[in-house]
């Protein structure tokens, strides 16, 4: 059986959260927008596992996942301290148990977590040996039954791959995001990566209506 959808007063709700206006928009946009969330629900539902989310920003994850009636603990983790501090205040207004956020560069380690993994648009800001690094590190800490889910623009010879850069770098000139791309994986590093770690790999687009080459990346235990 498939998860609950969150209703748009749920997501409404998330929104709400939000200290600023922009953030209040950006997230009620893209909760309602973006499939990488409810595809991330469904990939974990009806487990107890505790959820690790590698990125996770102002924590939009964990609130859509408690909108889906999913209860388990999630632990955010991202390198930028006011998006850490805003995620931290969210949850408190919430009222979610189980919650917690810290913040840490993923490059030079991650905390210790036995779960499902969750890394979500940001390896292509790596190098590929921290990209490696990471992968494999992540996948150290996915229990027997859990799963490392991730989403990824994948390079490839293909348009829409032209299109991911072109986008990425646009994103960059107008300060929507703080980095340039560095690099972006294939879909044999991560059969390579994460079957080396024991996991079993699937890829499949998570096109969404974009015209950008993303792709969700499972492994499972
Ligand atoms: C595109 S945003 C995705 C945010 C979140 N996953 C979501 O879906 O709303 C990428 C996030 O990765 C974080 N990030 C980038 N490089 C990182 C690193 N080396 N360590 C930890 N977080 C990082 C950024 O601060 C940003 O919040």
């Amino acid at each position: 059986m498939n998860p609950a959808v969150p209703s748009p007063d749920a997501l409404e709700a998330i929104s709400s959260l939000c200290q600023g206006r922009w953030d209040h928009y950006y997230t009620r946009a893209k909760l309602s927008s973006d499939p990488v969330y409810s595809a991330v629900s469904r990939e974990v539902h009806g487990s107890a596992l505790p959820l690790l989310d590698i990125g996770c920003g102002i924590g939009l994850l964990a609130h859509y996942l408690r909108a889906c009636g999913q209860n388990a603990p999630v632990t955010g983790f991202d390198y930028d301290a006011r998006k850490i501090a805003s995620a931290r205040q969210m949850a408190e207004k919430a009222g979610h148990h189980g919650l917690s956020f810290a913040a840490g560069d993923a490059r030079t380690g991650l905390p210790e977590f036995s779960g499902h993994v969750v890394i979500l648009d940001i390896l292509q800001f790596f190098t590929k040996s921290e990209q490696d690094a990471l992968l494999t590190a992540a996948a150290a800490r996915v229990a027997p039954g859990g799963k490392l889910i991730i989403r990824s623009g994948l390079q490839d010879d293909s348009w829409r791959f032209r299109v991911t850069v072109l986008g990425d770098y646009l994103a960059k000139a107008t300060f929507w995001m703080k980095a340039a791309p560095t690099r972006y994986p294939d879909a044999a590093q991560f059969q390579r990566v994460l079957g080396a770690a024991g996991l079993k790999v699937r890829l499949e687009p998570m096109w969404g209506g974009t015209p950008f080459n993303n792709y969700l990346i499972v492994g499972e235990r």
